[in-house]
Parts: C-alpha cells; structure tokens; sequence
C-alpha cells in the first residue's frame, strides 16, 4: 500500500466531514467539542487562510487510489502547526499517518521551514505516539490538558525525501 498526498478541493468536503462525525476521530481532532454541522464545516472551507489541506490516499493493486485521511499545516508563524487524522479507522496502526506526516514535513522543509509544531490533548496516546515516532518532542504545555510539540527540519532531510515525493509534491498546492 503506497500513501500520498494531494490538494483538498471543495468536492473532498463531504468526505471531511463523514470522517469527522466518527465519534472516534472526532474526539482525537476536538476533544470535548460538538461535530461540526455541514454549514459550519462549508463555512470552515470557505474562511480558511494561511493554510494546507491535503488529502492523504493509500494506493493497492486492486484498486488504485483512495481518500482514506487528511493532514494539514496552519503556516501562519515561523514555525507552521500541523495537524492529521485517519478517516478510515481499519488502517490505524499501519503507518499511513506517519508517512502523511514525513510528506508534509519534508514539502514544509522544501518551502524553507526549519521547524514545525503540533499541538495534541494529553489523552490522545495514539497521537502523543504517533508524533513521537515522527521525531516530535516536547516543549512545553500549553493548557493544563495539552501538549505542545516540535520537531526540526533539517535542509538534508528534506533533500533526501522530495525526490521520493516528486511526483506528489508537483501536484500540491496550487491554490494556497
Ligand atoms: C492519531 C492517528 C492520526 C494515527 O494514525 P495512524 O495511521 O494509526 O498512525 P500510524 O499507523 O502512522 O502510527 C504511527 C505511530 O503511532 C503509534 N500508534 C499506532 N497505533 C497505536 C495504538 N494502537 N496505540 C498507541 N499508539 C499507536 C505508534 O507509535 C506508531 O508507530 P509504530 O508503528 O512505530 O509503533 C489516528 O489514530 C487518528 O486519526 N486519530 C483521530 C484523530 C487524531 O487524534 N489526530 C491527531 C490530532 S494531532
């Protein structure tokens, strides 16, 4: 199964919000908050700025390409947050955020970023994990329930991964 990433477009969003309103997703994306109604996600799409959407695809033999979750960075500071979430819940635990992540990372690092960060709830031990395997590390708490985490682009990583994601990096972004 070979994972890449593409731009969002406004057709993936009732896919998003499908993903959503899994309470299983929704709980590791908001804990707490109410899902989104389809106004306030459309509206969500259309105020959106200073940020990347992608779509992340898993590819089999059998298939082809398949929507199956989405990663994003708000590139708003020096240092852009990201964000993830695997929409089709059977393939957690199988890498398919780990590679998103590293794609996004080694496009970010492409751009001219030295760092990023993300912000996750301490009781999201998947996510506290996943991040943690990506070479995330932990600067500082940020709320009593979150914790706030870093990790460097180095310019030999990203040289090292963009010809690997050549093909998917050309295709990114044409709208942000
Ligand atoms: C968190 C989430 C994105 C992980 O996606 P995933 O595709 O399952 O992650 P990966 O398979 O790439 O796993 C990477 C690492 O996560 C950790 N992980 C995977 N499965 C795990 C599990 N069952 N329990 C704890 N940690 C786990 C591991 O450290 C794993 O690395 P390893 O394979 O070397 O052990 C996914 O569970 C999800 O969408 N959750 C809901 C939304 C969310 O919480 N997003 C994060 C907000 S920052």
């Amino acid at each position: 199964m070979e994972i890449t990433c593409r731009s969002m477009q406004e057709s993936d969003l009732p896919l998003m919000l499908a993903w959503r309103l899994n309470p299983k997703v929704g709980a590791g994306l908001t804990p707490g908050k109410q899902a989104p109604t389809w106004d306030e996600h459309r509206s969500w799409w259309r105020r959106r700025e200073g940020r990347v959407d992608w779509i992340i695809e898993a590819e089999t033999d059998d298939f082809g390409k398949r929507p199956v979750g989405s990663v994003n960075a708000r590139l708003g500071g020096l240092e852009p947050e990201i964000g993830v979430f695997v929409g089709e819940t059977t393939l957690w635990g199988r890498g398919v955020a780990r590679a998103a992540i590293d794609q996004l990372c080694a496009w970010l690092a492409a751009q001219g970023h030295v760092a990023v960060v993300a912000t996750i709830a301490k009781s999201n031990e998947r996510s506290r994990r996943l991040l943690q395997g990506c070479g995330f590390a932990r600067v500082q708490a940020t709320a009593p329930d979150t914790i706030r985490v870093r990790r460097e682009l180095r310019a030999g990583q990203a040289a090292a991964n963009v010809p690997r994601h050549r093909g998917v990096l050309s295709r990114l972004l044409p709208r942000e």
